[in-house]
Parts: structure tokens; C-alpha cells; sequence
């Protein structure tokens, strides 16, 4: 258990990820890998460079919640701080916050920030609107996601997107464009095209619904993805599209914060930090050494005394 302190958090690591130390590069020069074995402080100075460079999309400090009908606080001080092309994982017991602090990110209504800053892009997050904040580039794939009786996907698709071209000075697409705009998203998801003509996750089964939100996703796109509980109903072929098209939607700049329960996901989409949430706060912070003591121990193995 000692083992564990060392995943203690109370600020982000500024630790460049391994696997980012891997592709080390300047802007002219690649500095050799088994040079940077041999030239350790080299290769931190190198590393220090690179991480100055990468730009950082999310910056969470001291995030209080309540609940809003109620005032019961919920978040209880999170910082997080996730930069360009980095996959972090939230792990923690039930009701430990993990749902409420990704709502909260994307202005949920349920909750009232009480204290601490979100900087989003370099912007004040928690002063945006919830659709500006999607219009800017944040992505939630709810635990639960919601149907909308009466509203066609294609129509719910088509319209989300042309409001995020608008946003982006681009002009709209007309039915038959978006159309041509769609075919491959459905492919890269798997998913019947019948899935267009009905509406919003009315009937869907669990898997369905999960589907439908990487569809959204993939239509839309995102800088930042919170994916809540992305596997849970999916069996393993399911997990395995969707994780597929994730990781195909990933690019350099683009990055993603998963909340999960199992290491089964953490083995598709691989992540750059693991998180543990722990009464509305993240109380751990380590690799995937953490998820596989969690799936041995169980959450007794996370406490910190
Ligand atoms: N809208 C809400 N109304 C009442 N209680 C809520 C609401 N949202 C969250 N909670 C409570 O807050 C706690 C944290 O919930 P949640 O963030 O969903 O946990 P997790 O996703 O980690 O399982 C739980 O006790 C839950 O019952
Ligand atoms: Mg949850």
C-alpha cells in the first residue's frame, strides 16, 4: 500500500508522459532515444521544452459543486489539468462525484458551482452557457443519454452540426451534403443508416444509446471528450467499435477524459493518467499500475492512510 503514496495527488504531475518522452522532438531535431538514456538531463531539459509547447486544454483548481435544489455539496475541491493530445482516465467508487463533476464541466443545470476556476481553451469556462461551451468544443457522452421523442437523429444531427459550423465562420450543409457528410461516420461507428430516421435514443438499447453518442461525437467532433461510463451495456464486440472509433477520432490536438469502473476499457483506449475520485475530489493520480491494483484490491487498496 505504501506503493500507492506515490500516485498521491495535489497538483497535476508535470511529469511528461513516457509515451510522450518517446516521441521527444524539437523543432529541427530528433534527439536519439538511446542518447537520451545516456544524457538524462538533457533529455529533461528536452522534455520540459516539449511540455512548454503543448498547449493546455483543460485547467480545473479547487472545483466546488453543490447539488442546487438542495446545496448538498457534491465536489469538494478538484484539480485537474489535461493538455493537447492526453487520454485521462476517472476512476472511484460510486457516488464518489465522477458523474456530477463531468454535468458540472458541461453546465449541467442540476448543479451550482460554489467555488474555484475552469479554464477551458484559455476561457472562463464556468461564465459560458451549455451550449456554448459544446459549441466550443467540449463533448459529454452522458452515463444516461437522454431520448428526444419526436426528433429525428438526422435532424438532432444535422442541426448540432450546422450550429458548430456557424460557430466556426463555416457555411451550413444542406440535407443532401450532410448526408454525404454521414455515411462514413456511420461505417467508422458500425451502426445501421436506419439509425437516422429515428428518433433520438427513443427504444435504443443500452448499447444502441452509447452508439449513438460516439455518432454524435464523430459528427460533431471535440477538443475535449468526457466519455461517463462509455462501456457500461456494451458487450465486448460493442466496446470494441466504440473504443475503435474513438481512438480513430484522437488526433494530436485533440483530448479525452473517461470515467470508467474497469481496466477492460483502459486496455482499448489507453490513457496517459489515471485519476482516482474519492468523496468530490481526486485524492490519487499514477498510470495504469493503479487500475490493475484496483481490479485485484478493490477500493480499499486507494485509501490513503
Ligand atoms: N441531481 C442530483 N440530485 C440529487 N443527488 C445527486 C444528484 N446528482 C448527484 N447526486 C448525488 O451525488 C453523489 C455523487 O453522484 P455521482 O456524481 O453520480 O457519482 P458517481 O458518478 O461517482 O457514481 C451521489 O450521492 C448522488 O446520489
Ligand atoms: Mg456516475
Amino acid at each position: 500500500m505504501a506503493l500507492l503514496n506515490q500516485f498521491r495527488c495535489t497538483s497535476p504531475s508535470p511529469i511528461t508522459p513516457f509515451k510522450q518522452q518517446q516521441q521527444l522532438t524539437t523543432t529541427s531535431f530528433t534527439f536519439p532515444r538511446h542518447h537520451r538514456r545516456k544524457y538524462p538531463s538533457l533529455t529533461a531539459a528536452l522534455a520540459s521544452d516539449d511540455s512548454k509547447k503543448k498547449k493546455l486544454v483543460l485547467e480545473v483548481k479547487d472545483l466546488t459543486a453543490v447539488i442546487a435544489e438542495t446545496g448538498k455539496e457534491i465536489l469538494n475541491g478538484v484539480n485537474l489539468s489535461i493538455y493537447e493530445g492526453e487520454v485521462h482516465a476517472i476512476m472511484g467508487k460510486n457516488g464518489s462525484g465522477k458523474s456530477t463533476f463531468a454535468k458540472v464541466l458541461v453546465g449541467h443545470r442540476d448543479y451550482e458551482v460554489t467555488g474555484g476556476s475552469v479554464v477551458f481553451k484559455g476561457e472562463n469556462l464556468l461564465e459560458m452557457e451549455a451550449e456554448d461551451r459544446s459549441l466550443a468544443g467540449l463533448f459529454l457522452s452522458f452515463q444516461s443519454p437522454v431520448e428526444i421523442p419526436g426528433v429525428s437523429n438526422s435532424d438532432f444531427l444535422q442541426m448540432a452540426y450546422n450550429a458548430r459550423r456557424r460557430k466556426l465562420g463555416q457555411p451550413e450543409l444542406d440535407p443532401l451534403q450532410f448526408y454525404g457528410y454521414i455515411m462514413p461516420k456511420l461505417e467508422m461507428v458500425n451502426i445501421n443508416a436506419d439509425f437516422l430516421n429515428r428518433n433520438v435514443n427513443e427504444g435504443f438499447s443500452g448499447g444502441e444509446k452509447k452508439r449513438n453518442e460516439i455518432l454524435q461525437l464523430a459528427v460533431l467532433g471535440a477538443e475535449l471528450t468526457i466519455l461517463d461510463e462509455i462501456d457500461s451495456g456494451l458487450d465486448v464486440d460493442a466496446l470494441r467499435d466504440v473504443s475503435k472509433a474513438i481512438n480513430a477520432l484522437m488526433t494530436p490536438t485533440n483530448s479525452v477524459l473517461m470515467i470508467t469502473h474497469y481496466r477492460r476499457l483502459l486496455e482499448f483506449i489507453k490513457p496517459d493518467y489515471i485519476h482516482i475520485m474519492d468523496e468530490g475530489r481526486i485524492s490519487k493520480t499514477g498510470d495504469i499500475s493503479i487500475a490493475n491494483i484496483l481490479e485485484k484490491e478493490g477500493y480499499k487498496a486507494m485509501a490513503t492512510s
